[in-house]
């Protein structure tokens, strides 16, 4: 009993409309959707871009670029980690991206504003938009008349290990009470939407340099391309963790 209305207060807690919800994502989490959840669909990205376009300190950038050939991380905030500055939701690009495709679209958005990421991410990407999200985020009757039944997306992973989220740190040691899943859409794709699980990996996928952050050069050299020199929206590097109030992902 105790348990359960526990459960049903972090189900109620909610962001402020104009909070950053900075949440970010442990590696292993990045990883088991380019690992795990569908080896055909995350094959070859070594010549394509991707953007991680609410990147805060670059959480996700790192293990997107141990698979990609080029990654772009922005946010529209900046954390001091030497990302460009663009709010994802603006109806133009940023400089570096503005002349080649976007293959790939792919984030932990903030929650409060999902849907609109969504249908944003689905405007850019020419191959394929992934987004973690809660587990909750599936259901809705608005959501699913603006959303998934106009974009019903390609495959749906469920994690079966929890992937702990803290307020503005990565806390490789935490736990949490809520369940996420990775909403995928491969562009050009018709049919019902796969649901599947991502096996337990975080043993696999985890590694010891992945906290704290560290340059993704250290891990990955090949899968650096783009040119540090110029644009805005250069990526990768290491900040010190940020101050957190503790709260888990609600
Ligand atoms: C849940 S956090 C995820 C951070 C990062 N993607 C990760 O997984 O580690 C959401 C991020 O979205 C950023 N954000 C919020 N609104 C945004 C917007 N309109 N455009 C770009 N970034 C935004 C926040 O600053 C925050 O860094």
């Amino acid at each position: 009993m105790t348990q359960n209305v526990s459960t049903a207060v972090m189900q109620r807690r909610h962001e402020a409309p104009d909070s950053l919800d900075y949440f970010p994502t442990p590696p292993w989490g990045t990883r088991a959707l380019l690992e795990r959840a569908d080896p055909h669909m995350f094959a070859g990205l070594d010549q394509l871009t991707v953007w991680e376009p609410a990147c805060g300190e670059g959480w996700m950038v790192r293990p997107l670029a141990e698979r990609f050939g080029r990654v772009v991380g922005t946010d529209c905030h900046d954390y001091g980690a030497g990302f460009g500055v663009h709010d994802f939701l603006m109806p133009y690009l940023p400089t570096d991206l503005q002349d080649g495709p976007v293959h790939w679209v792919i984030t932990n958005p903030p929650f409060n504003a999902a849907e609109q990421f969504a249908r944003r991410a689905l405007e850019i990407a020419s191959d394929g938009v992934a987004l973690l999200v809660r587990s909750a985020w599936l259901e809705g009757v608005g959501r699913y008349e603006r959303l998934f039944r106009p974009h019903p997306p390609t495959l749906i992973c469920q994690f079966t290990e929890r992937l702990p989220m803290h307020r503005g740190r990565v806390d490789p040691e935490g736990g949490t009470a809520t369940a996420y899943v990775w909403v995928v859409w491969q562009k050009g794709w018709k049919g019902e939407p796969i649901f599947t699980w991502i096996p337990p990996c975080r043993r696999e996928m985890e590694r010891a340099s992945d906290y704290p952050l560290v340059p993704a050069a250290a891990c990955s050299p090949a899968a650096l391309t783009w040119d540090p020199g110029g644009g805005d929206t250069m990526s990768l590097f290491s900040v010190s963790a940020m101050g957190s109030d503790g709260n888990d992902r609600p």
